[in-house]
């Protein structure tokens, strides 16, 4: 339940219900002390996964699980997977592709970038392939996992963003394997798979980021991909606060300082207009 709503529930049925009522008491304590922590942060930063974009309609990992002709993520977002069948990866990734691309940021991600124009949010730092943060307009973010409308050769160093060039419809529609306008070698998605390195420019200015920060935001992630899931920990490591946002918990949730139980959409939501109050 998320707190908005057991704040109605608090008003109607207190007396009766003692019990939700105790629920409600310390669910909006948390979420007044998680506002008034990012009010009064120095530097804060927010670290996302696949669940803050459940709500725009883009399964989580294990939402995948059956989707597609009864593969599993993990068996398709290999390179061995691309070596072995590319015609197959890449049918996976275009279906992939049309199904993001008619996505649209929630409200989790739009209260993300409003908070870096309040200055609260210095930077988003996500492992989402998306590109649903910088449609809402965050600013400073970090992909530690590529971008799904990317594309990269296997062979040179082409690439390509097929939103910004235009060419993401006329993609989709063909059939056959892409392959590089320079050197006409298999083109890949721009997006890191399972048992390879992160980007290091990006994994590196991640790092920095939690060093510097007193405060994360941690939103809709397992916490279990690593070297990603480390990210949370640099902050506590350093005497920062974590403050996470989940429909369940994660393998974040041991070393957390608060723990907001729901969807992200709707908490965030609730929580930007408080932290809105505070710094009126
Ligand atoms: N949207 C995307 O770009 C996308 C989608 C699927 C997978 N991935 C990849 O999945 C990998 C796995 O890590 P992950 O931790 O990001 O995803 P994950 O699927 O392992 O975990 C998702 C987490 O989100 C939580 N969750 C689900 N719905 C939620 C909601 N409405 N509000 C708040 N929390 C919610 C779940 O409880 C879970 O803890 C990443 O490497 C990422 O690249 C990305
Ligand atoms: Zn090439």
């Amino acid at each position: 339940m998320i707190a908005s709503k057991i704040i109605r529930v608090c008003a109607g049925t207190s007396k009766r219900l003692g019990r939700i009522f105790k629920v409600c008491r310390v669910d909006t304590i948390m979420m007044n002390k998680a506002a008034e922590l990012l009010a009064r942060s120095r530097f804060a930063v927010a670290f996302t996964g696949a669940g803050i974009s459940a709500e725009s309609g883009i399964p989580t990992f294990r939402g995948f699980n059956g989707l597609w002709k009864h593969y599993r993520p993990e068996e398709l977002a290999t390179p061995e997977a691309f070596r072995r069948n590319p015609e197959l990866v890449w049918e996976f990734y275009r279906w992939r592709m049309g199904l993001i691309g008619k996505a649209k940021p929630n409200r989790a991600h739009l209260a993300l970038a409003e908070l870096e124009k309040m200055g609260v949010i210095k930077a988003v730092i996500t492992q989402n392939v998306d590109d649903l943060h910088r449609e809402a307009g965050s600013r400073r973010l970090i992909e530690l996992h590529g971008n799904i409308f990317r594309v990269r050769c296997t062979s040179c160093a082409y690439r390509e963003n097929l939103k910004d060039s235009g060419r993401l419809e006329s993609f989709l529609r063909e059939e056959k394997l892409p392959s590089c306008p320079i050197c006409g070698s298999l083109l890949r998605p721009d997006v890191v798979w399972f048992g390879e390195p992160l980007p290091v420019n990006a994994l590196d200015e991640a790092f920095r980021l939690a060093e510097r920060s007193d405060l994360i935001l941690v939103i809709g992630t397992s916490g279990i991909v690593y070297p990603a899931a480390y990210i949370p920990r640099i902050v506590k490591d350093r005497g920062g606060m974590v403050i996470e946002i989940n429909t369940e918990e994660s393998g974040i949730t041991p070393i957390v300082d608060i723990f907001l139980m729901g969807k992200a959409g709707e908490i965030m939501n609730e929580l930007v207009k408080r932290i809105g109050e505070l710094m009126k």
